[in-house]
C-alpha cells in the first residue's frame, strides 16, 4: 500500500471489518487519550436537560450510546433505537438503574415505516421531541469504486443518508406542531473531504452535511435549528473494525489528527449536547468540527 493511500485510509475515521484484541486497543486508547473523561456520575434529575425529551437513532453502541447516557445523566428522557435488541435493552436498563429515564425501540433506520413508528412512539409516550440526534450509521469496506458492489453502495446510502432523511422527514412535523425543537445529525470528517476507497461512506456523509444545510434553511424561521457534528476518529466499535481492516492501531491514527489522540465518544456527546442546548440558540445549518483539528489542516 502506498503511503498516500495508507494515510487516506487511516484518517477515514471508520471502515472495514475483522478483529483486533480489545485489550491491545484499550491500552492504546489509554496511552493516546490525554483528556480525562468524566467518570460515572449519578443522574441529576434537575440537570441541564431536566425533562427534555431526546430521541436518538443508533444508541445500542458507540457515540449514540454515550450520548444517550450523557443526556440521561443530565435529567433528559431518552428514547432510542438500533437493531440489536439485547444491547438496546441493556443500555436502557443500565440508564434506568442509575436513576435515569430511557426507552429502547427496535428499529431499522433503512425502513420508512419503522422510522415513522419509532418517532411517533416517542411522541405518544413522552408528548414531544425536544432534541433529535440522528446518529445511526455504518461504515463501508475498503474498496475502490470499480471494485465496489452496488449492493454495498445502496446499503450504506440507505443507512447513513436515507436514514437521516427519513428521520428528519418524520421528526419535523412533530417539531412544527409543538412550536420548535432541535435536530443534530451525525456527519463525519468524511462529509467534508474525500478519502480514497470509502466512496459510499464519504458520499453518504457529504449528503448528511447537505441535508443539514437545506433543513436548517427550510425551518430556521419556525424555531427549529438543524445542525450536524463532524467527528474524526472516535473510539467506538466502528473505529475498531476500521483499524483491524487496515491492520493499524490507535497510535498511528492519532498522528494524523492535530489533537494527536483518539477522541472518546463522551466528548462527541458533549458537542451534541452543546448543539442541542440553548447555548447554541442562534446556530443553525452548521457542521461542528469535532475532529480535533483535522478540517483545519
Ligand atoms: N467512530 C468514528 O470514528 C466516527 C467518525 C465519524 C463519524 N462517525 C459516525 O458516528 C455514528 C455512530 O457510529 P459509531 O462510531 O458510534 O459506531 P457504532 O458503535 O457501530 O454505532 C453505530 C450505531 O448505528 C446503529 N445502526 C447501524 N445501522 C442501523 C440500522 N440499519 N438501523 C438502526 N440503527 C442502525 C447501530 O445499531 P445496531 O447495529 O444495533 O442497529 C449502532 O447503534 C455513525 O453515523 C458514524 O458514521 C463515527
Amino acid at each position: 500500500m502506498s503511503e498516500v493511500s495508507r494515510r487516506q485510509m487511516l484518517t477515514a475515521g471508520a471502515m472495514g471489518a475483522a478483529g483486533i484484541a480489545a485489550t491491545t486497543i484499550a491500552q492504546q486508547v489509554q496511552a493516546n487519550t490525554k483528556v480525562p473523561i468524566a467518570s460515572e456520575t449519578k443522574t441529576n434529575s434537575q440537570g441541564k436537560f431536566a425533562n427534555k425529551v431526546v430521541l436518538i437513532t443508533g444508541a445500542t453502541s458507540g457515540i449514540g450510546e454515550a450520548t444517550a447516557r450523557a443526556f440521561a445523566k443530565e435529567g433528559a428522557i431518552v428514547h432510542f433505537c438500533g437493531r440489536r435488541e439485547a444491547l438496546g435493552n441493556k443500555v436502557a436498563q443500565e440508564i434506568t438503574a442509575q436513576g435515569g429515564r430511557a426507552s429502547y425501540q427496535k428499529t431499522d433506520i433503512r425502513l420508512e415505516q419503522e422510522v415513522k413508528a419509532f418517532i411517533d412512539t416517542c411522541v405518544q409516550k413522552y408528548g414531544r421531541i425536544d432534541i433529535a440526534f440522528n446518529n445511526a450509521g455504518v461504515e463501508s469496506s475498503p474498496k475502490t469504486i470499480a471494485e465496489r458492489s452496488l449492493e454495498e453502495w445502496l446499503n450504506v446510502m440507505a443507512t447513513n443518508a436515507t436514514g437521516v432523511f427519513l428521520s428528519m422527514k418524520y421528526e419535523l412535523p412533530h417539531l412544527l406542531k409543538q412550536g420548535g425543537g432541535v435536530i443534530v445529525n451525525n456527519a463525519s470528517v468524511s462529509g467534508h473531504v474525500g478519502f480514497a476507497t470509502i466512496a459510499p461512506y464519504s458520499a453518504s456523509k457529504h449528503a448528511i452535511v447537505s441535508l443539514t444545510k437545506v433543513a436548517a434553511l427550510e425551518y430556521a424561521d419556525r424555531n427549529i435549528r438543524v445542525n450536524a457534528i463532524a467527528p474524526g476518529a472516535v473510539d467506538t466499535p466502528m473505529l475498531r473494525r476500521a483499524l483491524a481492516a487496515w491492520n493499524t492501531n490507535f497510535e498511528k491514527v492519532s498522528q494524523e489528527y492535530p489533537i494527536k489522540r483518539i477522541v472518546m465518544p463522551e466528548e462527541i456527546a458533549r458537542g451534541v449536547m452543546f448543539l442541542g442546548s440553548d447555548d447554541a440558540s442562534c446556530i443553525t445549518g452548521m457542521d461542528l468540527d469535532a475532529t480535533g483539528g483535522y478540517l483545519t489542516k
